[in-house]
């Protein structure tokens, strides 16, 4: 495995790029759009979250750039898909993964002095929000590490938003996400037992925020690398999604013991280049 792919120069480059492409989405007046901003805010964690879990697996500095680079741009489809369609529901607007990856290969492509280093965030970018049934099955191993990876630092900032705005009761910043999803009532039959037979729930099929909630631990199963799952452990996710769900259900009690089980068992293994 190659130690340096992205020299932090290099890095900074791309992450000035991406500030001056997001303020290119800017009112007049220099203001982002409240949904945009919260993008803006949720790339920046992933960026972290996924340098985070690089060098938790012990990678070098570069690779853990290219990890941190890959978080940052994951997203970058959103601004397009809000400004053209004002949601972020693909379903309703267009896929924003392989969005993100035109917009990269339109304007960002001379950032990136390798073309094998442009092609895995290329790939992690137009991947990142498919279902895991849905991910192509013959990527080349290094491309598919950083996807896992980038999939695995989203998903610790989805867990962590979400249970921060279910705690406080503030869901300005997931409406646009969420717009359907009522925030009273308690589990849609049928949920939990779908997540403990490990099905993936699919938006679409969910009404409740407690559904949510459901879906969100079911998360645990795909989370992919032995440090995204001690980040979600240190923090406290399983635990606090319980607290949040119906106490008296011995489905949700099944379901959250073998995902504690799944939390602590080794992950994968990452191959760089
Ligand atoms: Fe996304």
């Amino acid at each position: 495995m190659a130690d340096t792919i992205l020299t932090l120069e290099e890095y900074a480059r791309i992450a000035a790029w991406f500030v001056s492409y997001t303020n290119g989405f800017r009112d007049g007046g220099g203001t982002l759009p409240g949904p945009l901003r919260f993008k803006l805010a949720h790339s920046g964690r992933v960026a972290s979250n996924a340098a985070r879990i690089a060098a938790g697996l012990g990678l070098g500095e570069g690779e853990c750039a290219v990890a941190r680079a890959a978080g940052l741009l994951h997203d970058v489809g959103r601004f397009r898909q809000f400004s053209c369609h004002a949601s972020f529901i693909d379903a309703r607007s267009l896929d924003h993964g392989l969005e993100g990856r035109r917009v990269l290969e339109e304007k960002a492509a001379g950032l990136f002095p390798d073309a094998v280093i442009f092609r895995r965030l290329l790939c992690a970018t137009e991947f990142h929000n498919r279902r895991p049934d849905a991910l192509p099955k013959d990527l080349p191993l290094a491309d598919n590490s950083l996807l896992l990876l980038v999939r695995d630092a989203d998903k610790v900032d989805i867990m962590e938003t979400l249970l921060g705005s279910a705690e406080s009761g503030d869901f300005r910043g997931l409406q646009d996400t969420i717009p359907d999803i009522k925030l009273e009532g308690g589990l849609t039959p049928g949920v939990a037992e779908a997540a403990a037979r490990g099905e993936t729930l699919s938006l679409k099929n969910l009404n409740t925020l407690a559904d949510i909630l459901v879906m969100v631990a079911g998360w645990f199963h795909d989370l992919n690398y032995a440090p995204a799952r001690r980040v979600a452990a240190e923090r406290g996710f399983l635990q606090r999604l319980r607290r949040l769900l119906p106490g008296d259900n011995p489905v949700l009690d099944a379901l959250f013991a073998d995902l504690a089980r799944t939390a602590s068992s080794p992950g994968a293994k990452y191959t760089g280049i």
